[in-house]
């Protein structure tokens, strides 16, 4: 596991956009795993940016998003399609339907997420963004999730529904149900990137870094992924940061 410090939340995003063009301009056919919430909002916009500058082509690009709330349509603000197509799909030239979601609205979401992995499976993930809940989520794999997990369905943690529920006008809004990938969908992934940033971020990282690998903070798992960089700013980092040699690929 690689770390690298950003200076602030604007340089994170940077460099984890000039992560994302290095595959979108030399792998023929990549398939990216994408993450919504506040963290990556200003990543997607380096995106925007360098296709307005560049007219860079998504034609050869694949997406696979992590997760959506069940019971929310597409058109509703708050759904994680609403949130891809308002931060990036709408601004790049990628064919929609290269664009995947989970479908917060199936009728039968066991079949919805079996047939999400297997969409997975016959891409593979090249490159995975993720952002760090504060209680240690990956995508919305809540704390107890088993680490050989598929794409499933997730009750929220209290926590987690209270973290978003910025986002909506009130608690009672907030989905209490989600579809996620798994830890183990999350894992075939070749690379992952996670995004980390913010003094709030801080206890999570800290217990990221220096605790067990345990279901009780799903993110632990990253360090046995061969191919994780996490790129944090100093304001959750601190002033340590890049000093510490953290390499723990197996
Ligand atoms: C959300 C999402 C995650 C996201 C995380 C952190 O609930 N499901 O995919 O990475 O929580 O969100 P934020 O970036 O807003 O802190």
């Amino acid at each position: 596991m690689k770390i690298i410090k950003a200076k602030n939340y604007t340089e994170m995003s940077q460099l984890a956009s000039e992560r994302i063009f290095d595959k979108i301009k030399n792998v023929a056919n990549v398939t990216l795993g994408l993450a919504t919430g506040g963290t990556p909002t200003r990543t997607y916009q380096y995106l925007i940016d360098d296709y307005e500058k560049n007219n860079t082509s998504y034609s050869h690009v694949t997406t696979f998003n992590l997760d959506e709330y069940i019971g929310l349509s597409p058109n509703d603000s708050n759904s994680y399609r609403y949130y891809m197509d308002k931060h990036l799909f709408n601004h790049i030239p990628i064919p929609k339907e290269q664009t995947h979601i989970p479908n917060g609205l199936a009728k039968d979401l066991q079949l919805e997420c079996e047939a999400y992995e297997k969409k997975i499976d016959n891409h593979g993930i090249d490159l995975q963004i993720l952002g760090l809940g504060s209680n240690g989520h990956i995508g919305f794999n809540e704390p107890g999730t088993n680490f050989d997990s598929n794409t499933h369905v997730v009750n929220l943690a209290d926590s987690t529904r209270e973290a978003n529920a910025r986002f909506f006008n009130s608690l009672e809004e907030v989905p209490t149900k989600a579809i996620t990938m798994g830890i183990r969908s999350i894992m075939k992934s070749k690379e992952i990137i996670l995004l980390v940033s913010g003094e709030r971020k801080k206890e999570a990282l800290t217990r990221l870094l220096d605790g067990e690998v345990d279901e009780s903070f799903p993110a632990s798992i990253l360090k046995q992924h061969p191919n994780v960089t996490i790129i944090a700013d100093k304001a959750v980092l601190g002033e340590k940061g890049v000093s510490l040699a953290y390499n723990y690929a197996n």
